[in-house]
């Protein structure tokens, strides 16, 4: 089968001066002009918009791309997955990219936020990262954790949402924002509801889940699952 399909390719190729597939569909986005970090660029792209389907959980058209033995491999149809110096010929670019029919990656109609098409800018890094060699180093991926605090991104949330009934002497059950002390403290009646460390014993992450049963008014507590994110990943690292 595969010589086949690869044979048709040439053929197109051919007789239209650019390969008629890219002539449908548009132009691949070029590389960045510019040196790209593996371990800071590009591994957040595969892990925000592939992992889910081609990780250590599920490995969709057998493909598994958090390691670099799975993520180089041939794929059924299409040639390497990844060939380095030449991003053009690569699939993942191609497909990344909308060039291969009923390919494009990831895949769109999924759930939201797990289909969202690379931007130009990131199909760019993944060109140049490819064409620039394709270095993967050995061994688990260190990546570098952003470090969420409390002042400069938990404060405006919390401020924003929730001071006009959490603030000062007068706060709905004793639980005010103003400060890290103050978050930190709890309410006079739920106590402290941030362990940190530990976001699934904060009960804090319940109210703003909307899964508290018995807060007052779950309609207010509730918070965007963006923010509610974020709450968890400062709780994970220790709340400080
Ligand atoms: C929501 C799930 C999902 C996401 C997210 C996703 N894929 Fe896929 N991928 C699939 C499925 C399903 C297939 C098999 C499709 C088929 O063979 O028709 C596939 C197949 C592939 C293949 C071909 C494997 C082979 O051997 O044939 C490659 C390469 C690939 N995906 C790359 C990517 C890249 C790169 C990303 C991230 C930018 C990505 N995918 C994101 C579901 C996903
Ligand atoms: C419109 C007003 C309002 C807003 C906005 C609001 N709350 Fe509340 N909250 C209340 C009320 C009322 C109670 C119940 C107080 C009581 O039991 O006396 C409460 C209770 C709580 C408690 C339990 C306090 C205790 O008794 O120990 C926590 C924790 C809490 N809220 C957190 C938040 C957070 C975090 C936000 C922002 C995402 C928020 N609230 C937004 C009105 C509000």
């Amino acid at each position: 089968m595969l010589p086949v399909v690869v044979a048709a390719v040439c053929a197109q190729g051919m007789i239209f001066a650019t390969s008629a597939v890219a002539q449908e569909k548009g132009k691949i986005p070029l590389p960045v002009p510019r040196k790209v970090d593996f371990v800071k660029e590009v591994y957040p792209i595969f892990k925000t918009s592939c992992f889910k389907c081609h990780g250590p959980e599920k490995q969709k058209g057998k493909y598994r791309m958090d390691t670099r033995e799975g993520a180089f491999k041939e794929t059924s149809d299409h040639g390497p997955a990844i060939i380095a110096g030449n991003s053009e010929k690569s699939a993942i670019v191609l497909m990344v990219a909308n060039q291969i029919d009923e390919m494009l990656m990831p895949p769109p109609g999924g759930k939201p936020g797990e289909s969202d098409p690379l931007t130009a800018e990131q199909i760019g890094i993944l060109r140049a990262w490819i064409d620039q060699g394709a270095i993967w180093p050995d061994g688990p991926i260190q990546e570098e954790v952003k470090l969420v605090g409390f002042e400069t991104e938990i404060k405006p949330v919390l401020t924003a949402a929730c001071a006009k009934c959490h603030s000062g002497a007068t706060a709905e059950g004793n639980f005010s924002v103003d400060s890290l002390a103050t978050v930190l403290e709890g309410g006079k009646g739920y106590g402290k509801v941030i362990a940190p460390g530990d976001p699934a014993k904060s009960s804090l992450i319940t109210i703003l889940t909307g899964k508290d049963e018995d807060i007052p008014k779950p309609e207010v507590h509730k918070l965007t699952a963006k923010e509610v994110n974020l709450i968890t990943e400062w709780i994970r690292q220790g709340a400080k």
